[in-house]
């Protein structure tokens, strides 16, 4: 596709500043409560993604962290927003488990009056990405098939189940990232046979990720359609990226990979147009 064709979309982002951010507890291989993290470090890098996406022109809504909630900075896990329409989260580990309702509760103070509680258990944007055609969701280590079909009979659109086999990509967006339409870029690592085969089936053009981009978080990415925000130590995709006409913006957030998350992680999309 030819460069002068990328047009970027102004986007609505939700996202918490991580003022309460530390790594006590570990539900993902990323997470040693050992290593030590520089929580004022965390908030200045979260600032500079905050400013980057402010100034390609996105509107950035906040959410008040919460003290006890360290990972309640990885915004994308907290709620999924397609047509306005608002699915909660429901969380797997019991350490998450009151950010569903901390997120739902921001949702219906803030204009959302479609909202779900789920019934069943779904990690928002993290398991559930929306493509033009498909939410592409999920399964195999937070959310499950049953969210899934939940996710479908709320929003109405088709939902593809992807099974994720390697605990390092334990959400989906750690492995797959959209980036405009129904172009998509994942590591074929992350899947079982099963869905590799429906993406490679599905997204025949899509951008294959190296192991090292990876393993660097160069996947939880985030695309407006033409500027691609994403870890700065994934060089390979930048540069993939940018053969495919997008523009790389590569972000620093080494003390959030900590706990297991890069740029995808602390931004939660906010779907309201039809
Ligand atoms: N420590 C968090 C967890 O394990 C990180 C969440 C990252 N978020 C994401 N959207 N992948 O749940």
């Amino acid at each position: 596709m030819p460069v002068a064709s990328r047009t970027p979309r102004p986007r609505r982002y939700l996202m918490c500043r991580p003022d309460f951010f530390e790594v006590t507890y570990a539900i993902n291989p990323w997470m040693d409560p050992v290593v030590p993290v520089d929580t004022g470090l965390a908030v200045s890098q979260w600032e500079r993604l905050h400013g980057a996406l402010v100034e390609a022109g996105h509107t950035v809504e906040l959410i008040d962290p919460l003290p006890g909630l360290p990972d309640m900075v990885y915004a994308a896990n907290g709620a999924t927003v397609v047509d306005g329409k608002v699915l909660g989260a429901r969380f797997r580990n019991e350490e998450r488990a009151a950010e569903g309702a901390a997120y739902l509760n921001w949702f219906r103070h803030n204009g959302f009056t479609d909202t779900l509680e789920p019934r069943h258990l779904n990690e928002g944007e993290g398991d559930l990405l929306t493509t033009r055609s498909y939410i592409l969701a999920g399964h195999g280590f937070r959310s499950t098939a049953e969210g899934h079909r939940e996710a479908e009979e709320y929003f109405g659109r088709p939902v593809v189940s992807l099974e994720l086999v390697d605990p390092r990509f334990y959400h989906l967006d750690t492995a797959l990232a959209v980036l405009d339409g129904d172009e998509i870029m994942y590591n074929p690592g992350a899947f079982s046979d099963e869905s590799r085969a429906t993406l490679e089936r599905l997204f025949p053009d899509a951008i294959l990720a190296t192991a090292d981009d990876a393993e660097a978080f160069g996947l939880n990415a985030l695309s407006d359609g033409r500027n691609v925000f994403l870890a700065e130590t994934a060089h390979a995709l930048a540069e993939r990226l940018r053969e495919h006409g997008f523009t790389p913006r590569p972000i620093n957030l080494s003390e959030l990979f900590k706990g297991g998350g890069s740029v995808k992680c602390c931004t939660l999309e906010l779907r309201t147009a039809a």
